[in-house]
Order: structure tokens, then sequence, then C-alpha cells
């Protein structure tokens, strides 16, 4: 047997591209509610919609990020289409989707709360609905036996802090985001043992409204940004240790192995940078100090870190019980500016000779996630959790069936890396949660048809649909794994 007895295999979603129901029972918006539908393979990006104080309403693209006017009050407009206001409903779909999910044999399930349904306004009064909606969320999972595994914040920021605020530039963000975790972790500290605090955290670098709600996209705002991350995440660590030191709590990190696309010393070196544009987020959090080469960084570029007493204290003693990831693909770096370049994980990769790439442009490297995985156990020794992999395909429905053997095929891959890591090279892996297990809107694109479960739903880019949920052939596939701890991948592995 590979796997430990006690592997988390289930699936991962996130609230504001699963749940819908986006103003209902009490909840406020949040900045992914003013976030349009876009679409990847014609290259139309995703946009954020705002008026001004004259009345006018506008639009900015949300990658490449620019600033948002002065004045800009982010918020939906009657003449544009949100994908995410009603998603794939699973707010009034839970118990099903939950019992599909045990039918598969699910050991756990990774969601996000959505800060707004507890807060609407991101602070002041609980939303006691909101609570309860998670509440028997949570009951419904411990009925399968199904380990809810929570991230507090999925690019899911309450919209009032943003046109408030400017969001996380602001240190009031810090005690808001604590309160919050302080009342859902007294709230389900019986219900929820393994939690996660900012979903990809290091989508500061490029995506700043959804990784903090940020208005700003200077490198200054973005490090404030990121610097009162940390400090909540700190935090909230600490916060649920003292709560019940049962709680285990993580960060999240968009993780690619990255290669160097050439032995030149000029690729090397480009690769090191990159890596070290990842790894700052994971220093900071495991090791709870700033590394060397970010304040050197921020030295050459005049940037002053709002650092109060006792923060670097509280930095140190808020490390992270393990590191949870995600792994789509591999990238490639040179230092040739005229490769050629092909879309990621909200990031950009020289294209790798020696890779495929799925319909969306990602390579596909079923090898770098053994390499991820070692790379990261090295450099942090801390238990690793894959909290999302998966292929973002074009799904052929058919009379109920959807026969997704590229799926299966490009999963199964992935699996037997995780196995091998940690049967030769003694990886510490506590689970595997594939992406999207029901599928649900795309983040980077707002997308419907591309798609990553196990399970279809009939919704189309334009939320036209049923709703109803069928089984892929990928579900019966992972059903197996899950049964055999997977020992059991398939004819192909
Ligand atoms: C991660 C996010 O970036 O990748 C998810 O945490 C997202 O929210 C997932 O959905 C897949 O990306 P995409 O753009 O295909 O939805």
């Amino acid at each position: 047997m590979v796997f430990p007895k006690d592997f988390l295999w289930g699936g991962a979603t996130a609230a504001h591209q699963f749940e819908g129901n986006y103003q209902g029972d009490g909840k406020g918006l949040c900045s992914a509610d003013c976030v349009t539908r876009g679409d990847g393979r014609k290259n139309i990006q995703r946009r954020v919609t705002f008026k001004m104080p004259d009345g006018k309403t506008g639009s900015q693209v949300v990658f490449p990020y620019a600033d948002l006017p002065k004045g800009a009050i982010v918020q939906c407009l009657e003449d544009e289409y949100y994908p995410t206001h009603e998603a794939v409903d699973h707010y009034h779909h839970f118990k099903e989707d939950i019992a599909l999910m045990a039918e598969m044999g699910f050991k756990c399930y990774r969601m996000s709360i959505n800060w707004s349904r507890i807060y609407p306004l991101g602070y002041g009064k609980v939303n006691e609905e909101g609570l309860k909606f998670y509440d028997e969320l949570f009951d419904e999972c411990l009925k399968y036996n199904i380990e809810p595994v929570v991230t507090l914040f999925h690019f899911e920021t309450p919209l009032q802090l943003v046109n408030e605020m400017g969001d996380w530039i602001d240190r009031r963000c810090v005690t808001y985001f604590v309160e919050y975790c302080k009342t859902v972790f007294t709230r389900y500290q019986n219900k929820v043992k393994y939690w996660m605090t900012f979903n990809e955290i290091n989508n500061m670098e490029i995506l700043p409204l959804y990784a903090g709600g940020m208005v700003r996209n200077d490198d200054q705002a973005k490090a404030i940004g990121s610097y009162h991350q940390f400090l909540a995440s700190a935090k909230a660590v600490k916060l649920a240790h003292q709560i019940n030191p049962d709680m285990k709590v993580g960060m999240m990190i968009a993780y690619t192995a990255c290669y160097a696309l050439t032995c030149n010393p000029v690729d090397e070196l480009k690769k090191m940078k990159d890596d070290q544009i990842r790894h700052f987020y994971m220093d900071v959090q495991c090791r709870g100090a700033y590394p060397a080469y970010k304040l050197k960084e921020y030295e050459r570029k005049g940037i002053v870190l709002p650092i109060q007493e006792d923060d670097l204290k509280i930095l140190k003693e808020g490390t992270v019980d393990y590191i949870g990831f995600s792994y789509y693909s591999s990238s490639c770096v040179s230092g040739d500016p005229k490769r050629e370049i092909t879309s990621g994980n909200m990031t950009t990769s020289v294209i790798n000779p020696y890779l495929e790439k799925s319909a969306w442009g990602w390579l596909i490297d079923p090898m770098g996630l053994r390499i991820a995985l070692n790379q990261l156990q090295e450099r942090y020794q801390l238990p690793l959790f894959i909290v999302e992999n998966g292929l973002g395909a074009l799904d052929h429905f058919e009379d109920g069936a959807i026969h997704d053997d590229y799926r299966i095929d490009y999963l199964r891959k992935h699996v037997q890396a995780m196995k091998d890591a940690i049967e030769i090279d003694g990886i510490d892996l506590m689970g595997y949660t594939p992406w999207g297990c029901i599928d649900l809107i795309s983040a980077g694109t707002g997308e419907m048809q591309k798609r990553y479960g196990f399970v279809y739903v009939d919704n189309d880019d334009l939320g036209n649909g049923t709703k109803k949920r069928y089984k892929k052939d990928s579900f019966y596939w992972y059903q197996k794994v899950i049964q055999s701890n997977g020992n059991d991948l398939g004819d192909k592995a």
C-alpha cells in the first residue's frame, strides 16, 4: 500500500464558482460577483465593472490588471452577464452534490466559505442565515464521513471593503478578517479540522483584484496588500490553535515546477528569479520572516512596509501547519524575450517543446508534479496537500453520457506521479482534491464550457440549462481509485 491509510482523497470547489444564490439569505456582494464572463480560447478577458461618481459606467480587464480609475465604485451593471451569480446553484443542490461525492468515496471535500455570506459588509453584523447554510453543508459532509477542508478566502472579498478602503491595502482588513475567522473557527470547530487561509496567495502578483480585491496594481500597493494578508494569516493560525488545538491551518499557493528552457546560465538565472517570486509567499508563511531577496527588492524599489510593533513576532509565531497548493502544469522560462508563450493558471509560460497542451494552452506535465512535491518538501519540511489539479476540457454530452477518457488519462498520470513521489522519494502527502470535482465556473475565463468535473452539470456559458447533474466516465474511474486507496489506477497505469 503506497498511499497512507488515512489519505484524504476528495475534490475541491470555491463558493463563488459553485454556489450561486449570490444575494440570497442575507449574503452581501463580493468582488467576484462583479466580474464578467470571458472566453479563454478567443482570448476575451474577464472584466470588473464599476460606476463613476458622475454616473458613467466602465470596466477594466482583470488580467493583466491596471489601477481602477480614481473614484470608481465596483458594482454590477444591468447590461452585463456575471456567471457566478447563479453558478451551478450548489446552494440549492448541496445535498445532491455531497451525495455524489460520497458515492465516489470522498474522504474530504475542499470548499470555501464566502466571507460575504457570513459578514455581508465584511465586518459588523453577522449573518446567521449564512452560518446556518455552512452548518448544514458540513453536517451533510460529516453524515458521509467526509472531512470538510475549508478555504477562508478564495478570491471572495466583501465588496464593501473594496469600495470603502481599496481592500487589503488597508490594515483594517486584517482586523476584519481575523474577526471573521474567529466567528467561523468558533462556530465550526467541532465540524472542521482542516483550514486554509488565502487561496493562491501568490496571485497578488498578477491578479490583485482576485487575490485581494485591490483597486491598485502598483508594486507598493501589492507589497502592502500581501503584508496585510501575511499578518492576517499568521493571526488566524494562532487563533485557530487557541480555539481548538486540533485544528490545522495551512497556506495555499499556485505552484508550478519551473524549468529553464536551456542550460544557458541566463535562462537558469531567470528560473531562479521565477522561483523566488513563488517561494516568497511560502518563505513568509512557512518560515515566519521575509527573505533577504525580497527585502533587497523592496529596498531597490523604495517600497516601505507599514510594520507596526509586534508584527514581526506575529509572523514568526503564526507559521502554517501544512502547505496546500494547486498544480495544473509546469512552466518554463527563457532569457530570450522572443520565445513563444502559452497560457497557464493565471500566468504564462514559454512553450516547452517536450510537453502537450490542454485546449486552453496549459502545459500538461505529470512528472512536474513529482518534481514540485520534492522541491516543496526539501525547502519547507511540512506536510503537503495537493488541493487543486485537473484538466479543463470541453466535454461532449450525449444521451446523458460523457466519455472523458482524456481527463482520466490526465488524472491517472498525476496520481501515478504522486505515488512515485511517496514511494520513491518519501514525500509526506496528506491528500489530493482535484479541482472542480463537480463542473463549475472557470475563475480565469468565467466560462462554463471549461470543465474539470467528475460530474457534468447541464449549464452553458450564459447560464442556460437545467443544472441537472450527470456522472462522467471519470466518476467511476475516481471511485475505483479511492476504493483501492490509489492501487488501482485503471488499465493504462
Ligand atoms: C485556481 C483557482 O487558480 O485554478 C480556481 O484557485 C480556478 O479558483 C482554478 O478555478 C482553475 O482555473 P480556471 O481558470 O481554469 O478556472
